[in-house]
């Protein structure tokens, strides 16, 4: 049942299995999520930073199982949307909430969202802590970039802790006494949480991040703050597809 009596393997190869992790959890996912304050209404907050039209499509990359999609779907009745994701776990609790019954379900390497379907052109993309996990950063917001409209909007949400003291010991505080022991209570395995705390130790500071975003072709690159005591540590990074 868990992996953690295994040796820890580098995070790169830990991200290639990725989305089997997933599925162990998936069952507890939500659940864990909804005892996280913030986490749910923090989507909603990036969900509404893309600021959609009522009519736009939307992608929601590394959809999990549809926390994210709910966010834009309260956000934006009315728009279509497709909910991409590696895993077929987490896909498979996606694809039994009612409220989420029109949404287009792909499952697919978030690496490359057109190889595996998910080919747009799309007036917003959401990737709500996903690319934080892609084997070659870059090249997923290159294609994402490809991806969007002319004016279309990107928003990346996610954990960023690395130009920050604070929020760096902030999250090693809350993952090493909540987040880890209550993954172990409802899901059965601290592996995917402990890589969580890691890879978003390692991850691009706020700064970094935003430079990717402008390499990739990104105008109008800007990073908005949660609250709670997700302040600093959790950001929506908003980026455009210039007009032509
Ligand atoms: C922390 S969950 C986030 C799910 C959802 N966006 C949310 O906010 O609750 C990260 C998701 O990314 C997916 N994922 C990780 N690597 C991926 C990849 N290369 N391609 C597609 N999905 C990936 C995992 O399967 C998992 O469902």
């Amino acid at each position: 049942m868990t992996t953690d009596t295994e040796t820890p393997k580098p995070l790169g190869e830990r991200k290639e299995r990725i989305a089997t992790d997933f599925t162990r959890v998936a069952r507890g996912y939500d659940l864990l999520c909804a005892l996280n304050p913030g986490y749910i209404r923090h989507l909603g907050m990036s969900a509404n930073r893309l600021k959609l039209a009522g009519d736009a499509s939307v992608l929601d990359l590394c959809c999990g199982t549809g926390l994210s999609t709910a966010a834009l779907r309260k956000s934006y009745p009315g728009v279509s949307i497709t909910g991409l994701d590696a895993s077929a776990g987490m896909l498979a609790v996606a694809r039994n909430k009612k409220n989420l019954s029109d949404v287009t379900w792909i499952e697919g390497d978030g690496m490359n969202p057109a190889a595996a379907g998910a080919t747009g052109p799309y007036d917003g993309i959401l990737m709500a802590y996903g690319i934080r996990n892609m084997v070659d950063p870059d090249l997923c917001l290159t294609r994402l970039h490809e991806l969007l409209k002319p004016g279309g909007s990107l928003c990346l949400h996610e954990y960023s802790v690395a130009d920050s003291r604070r929020s760096q010991w902030t999250w090693k505080l809350v993952t090493s006494t909540i987040v880890i022991p209550l993954g172990l209570v409802f899901t059965g395995t601290t592996s995917i949480y402990r890589y969580l705390r890691e890879s978003v130790l390692e991850f691009d500071g706020v700064a970094a991040l935003e430079e990717r975003l402008k390499r990739a072709g990104f105008i109008d690159v800007r990073t908005e703050p949660m609250d709670g005591w997700q302040r600093g540590i959790v950001h929506s990074f908003l980026a455009r597809r210039a007009e032509q």
